[in-house]
């Protein structure tokens, strides 16, 4: 199942809103006779990469083979035919996975039909392990918004920055990290200071990987069109309330700044089925989702630069999970 769980993360790019799974044929114990993860959103289903893995001497022993998913096996008609179909198809005898579905009209359903079809099923088997791979989705399909990131750099004496300055606190390794969670993410959002004051690219050329859409909250279109948050790298919303046509790669959502702007732009990432945002600041914006409660995750870099004045960092309101160092910086990850 290790393995499994290995093999699922590996869809992580390119497989939201979807499930990252994981599987594995197993004969006789120890002998792994095919492997698969979901590679690409709508494409085939880790269980159907892992039959067709098997080489052709070796096919006559999937109907003698433990089937390992981290995921219970889909059972409805999707992009792709349902995997307990596949299952029982193949009278693969034994299914072994980590977690449930919770896609709605899924859950609990697999189990029944793979008994129906007289496959001896186990479950739970390093659920906690495996439940990581689908923290993103299950946010998306129960809250229905995005899980929420929030991330941010601070400065030893905790300031995010200088108005009207722009200053960089983080290494250049921790850059290099933020553009490879861009990678893994759908959206990433900024406000209008922010992207007036650093002018942010907001995509990954630091990092091999899809730039995610980029949105930019600019009430009354005070960013120039020379910014680099226009430049053709990546889709891009401008949150505003004025009415202006959409151009090239840009799209003008006009919309209302009243009380329940953040959510209503959430349910329209839904809607384009985008299952994570980066809140990349500054610290206004953070501030905003961290007082709706509206955030599942926090990424902060606490820096060893002082700037003794600024604006200050955004205060997390939990205690942080765990600490990594990335070179001279203190990454700390806070849920809420
Ligand atoms: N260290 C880091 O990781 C980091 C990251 C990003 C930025 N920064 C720094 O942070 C500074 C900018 O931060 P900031 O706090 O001044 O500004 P900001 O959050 O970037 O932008 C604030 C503006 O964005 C719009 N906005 C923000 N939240 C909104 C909401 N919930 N609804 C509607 N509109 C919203 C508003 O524009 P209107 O006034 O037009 O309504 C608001 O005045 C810069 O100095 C930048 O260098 C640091
Ligand atoms: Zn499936």
């Amino acid at each position: 199942m290790r393995r499994c769980i290995d093999l699922g993360w590996m869809g992580k790019p390119n497989v939201a809103p979807n499930p990252m799974v994981g599987a594995l044929l197993v004969y006789k114990q120890n002998n792994i006779l095919g492997q698969g993860y979901h590679k690409i959103y709508g494409s085939a289903h880790a269980e159907v990469m892992a039959v067709d893995s098997v080489l052709p001497a070796q096919r006559h022993l999937i109907s003698k083979s433990l089937l390992y998913i981290t995921l219970a096996p889909c059972c409805i008609y999707g992009n792709t035919p349902p995997c307990t179909s596949l299952i029982a198809k193949n009278k693969i005898p034994q299914v072994i996975f980590a977690c449930q579905d919770t896609t709605p009209g899924v859950e609990d359903e697999s189990v029944p039909i793979l008994k129906k079809a007289g496959v001896n099923v186990m479950h739970g088997i390093k659920k906690e392990e495996a439940f990581k791979l689908f923290q993103q989705r299950n946010c998306f399909l129960k809250n229905k918004r995005p899980y929420i990131i929030i991330k941010f750099a601070q400065s030893k004496d905790n300031f995010i920055g200088q108005a009207g300055k722009s200053v960089w606190l983080s290494n250049p390794v921790s850059k290099m990290l933020v553009h490879k969670w861009r990678s893994e993410t759908g959206a990433i959002i900024v406000g209008k200071n922010t992207a007036l004051t650093d002018n942010p690219r907001l995509n990954t050329r630091l990092y091999p990987g899809k730039s995610p859409l980029r949105i930019v909250m600019d009430r009354n279109l005070e960013i120039a069109s020379s910014a680099h948050i226009f430049d053709s790298s990546a889709p891009t919303w401008v949150i505003t309330e004025k009415k202006k046509s959409d151009y090239k790669n840009i799209k003008y959502i006009q919309h209302d700044f009243g009380a329940e702007s953040l959510e209503t732009i959430l349910s329209r990432l839904h809607e384009a089925k985008i299952s994570a945002l980066i809140v990349e600041g500054g610290a206004k914006l953070i501030n905003s989702f961290i007082e709706k409660n509206l955030w599942d995750e926090a990424r902060v870099f606490h820096c060893d630069k002082t700037l003794t004045t600024g604006i200050p960092a955004p205060v997390i309101p939990v205690t942080p999970s765990r600490t990594i160092k990335v070179a001279n910086d203190d990454l700390k990850i806070y849920y809420r």
